[in-house]
């Protein structure tokens, strides 16, 4: 549809605008003012923010719409990194696997990285000694499973592949013998066949792509791979993608495990940002009946199992959800961003516990990790596991 008028709704004084550092690079300019004056529209998350900052009721109302339609790449978030690997872990997106990157009792002692290489194991990803690694964040579930796999006495070769150069550095520190590559999801520096062992993408494919559902692009990948797009607004095209990339690199008898949160419904955003709207970008939820149909299709084996079984976590376990650790850091700064167990709290801070209403939520709730969404880790985790 075409243009036909502009109107200006608003005007904001430059106090009332809060934008992020890089708010030119999407800033939009409108040409056909072009002859009175130069005016251009913020993207999104700028208006986001801007919105934000004054808060009345349309405003919010305008910040889900906005939320719903944002269909820009975050992977630019990435790039920019504009947050250190401490504060986008801490404050911004705190994955599973930071929540429990410590030994912890829900885990039979063991952290997040350690149970994933044993559950990886036991399914016979790891025959050969040999991990190539997506996204890994700040390198805790890279230094974990190295680690178990030479106590084992068999040690694994592991590369990173990383969009973000703050992160790759910060896994390197974390291990220091692993080869790491600037890549992007979409297109691997990788020859074909050349990935012999597994392949590991840990909370990254929501962090991927999606595109409008009648875009080109995602009516050709439906047509390719038989999906059902009928009454969808978008489809996961960058996880698409990637598992094609992945049926490239991968050689015969190689594996793949992409963990995230999803399920068998159209992709779904979710906002994400550390104070003051710092590294704010919107993820989209995995439709996993989509991306298990095109690795079929693509000639994989594919096995889909709920992240909590995968790695035999303790469900009835109740522990600190993430808003109450916020919360408690507050009058405790140096209490680590982790699934505190409710015994561990009421023996070392037995005066904070009598003057919050903590919650400590069962794992196994919709309300672990965040009480404010409608489900939770065991509900929304999922492995796919591929295997050539
Ligand atoms: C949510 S973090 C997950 C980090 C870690 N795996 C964990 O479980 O804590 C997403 C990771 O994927 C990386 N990433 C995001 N988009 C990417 C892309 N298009 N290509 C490669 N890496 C990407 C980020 O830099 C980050 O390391």
């Amino acid at each position: 549809m075409e243009t036909r008028a502009h109107l200006i709704s608003h005007l904001f004084g430059p106090e009332q605008e809060i934008l992020t550092p890089t708010w030119r690079d999407t800033c939009r300019p409108i040409p056909e003012f072009d002859r009175l004056l130069k005016v251009s529209v913020l993207g999104p998350l700028d208006l986001i923010l801007t919105k934000l900052g004054r808060g009345d009721e349309k405003d919010f109302e305008d910040i889900d719409y906005l939320i719903c339609n944002v269909m820009e790449d975050p992977s630019p978030t990435y790039r920019r990194d504009a947050v250190s690997p401490v504060e986008r872990f801490d404050d911004v997106e705190t994955t599973i696997s930071h929540l429990f990157r410590r030994p912890h009792p829900a885990l039979g002692g063991r952290s997040y990285g350690e149970a994933l290489y044993q559950a990886l194991r036991a399914k016979g990803l790891l025959e050969a000694p040999e991990v190539h690694e997506l996204g890994g964040g700040a390198g805790f579930v890279a230094a974990a499973m190295s680690s178990m796999a030479t106590r084992e006495g068999r040690p694994l070769r592991y590369t990173f592949l990383e969009l973000s150069r703050t992160l790759l550095s910060a896994q390197r520190t974390q291990l220091p013998s692993a080869t790491a590559i600037a890549a992007h999801a979409e297109r691997l520096p990788l020859r074909n066949g050349v990935v012999r062992g597994l392949f590991l993408a840990n909370e990254v494919i929501a962090d991927l792509r999606v595109s409008p559902a009648d875009a080109p692009e995602s009516a050709e990948l439906a047509r390719r791979y038989g999906l059902s797009l009928d009454g969808a607004r978008r489809l996961n095209t960058g996880a698409i993608r990637f598992v094609e990339e992945l049926a490239r690199v991968l050689a015969r008898g190689a594996s793949a495990c992409l963990v995230e949160f999803g399920g068998d419904f159209e992709a779904s955003p979710v906002a994400l940002s550390g104070a003051f709207g710092r590294a704010l970008h919107v993820e989209h939820s995995i439709h996993f009946g989509h991306l298990e149909a095109a690795a079929k299709a693509l000639g994989f084996k594919t096995e889909r199992v709920a992240m909590a079984d995968l790695l035999q976590i303790d469900r009835s376990m109740r522990v600190t959800s993430y808003p109450d650790v916020v919360r408690l850091r507050n009058f405790a700064p140096s209490l680590p961003v982790l699934a505190h167990p409710m015994e561990e709290i009421a023996r070392a801070h037995p005066f904070l516990l009598r003057v919050f209403q903590l919650e400590f939520p069962p794992i196994g709730s919709p309300r672990f990790p965040d009480p404010q969404a409608t489900a939770g880790f065991c509900q929304l985790f999922h492995a796919l596991m591929l295997r050539k």
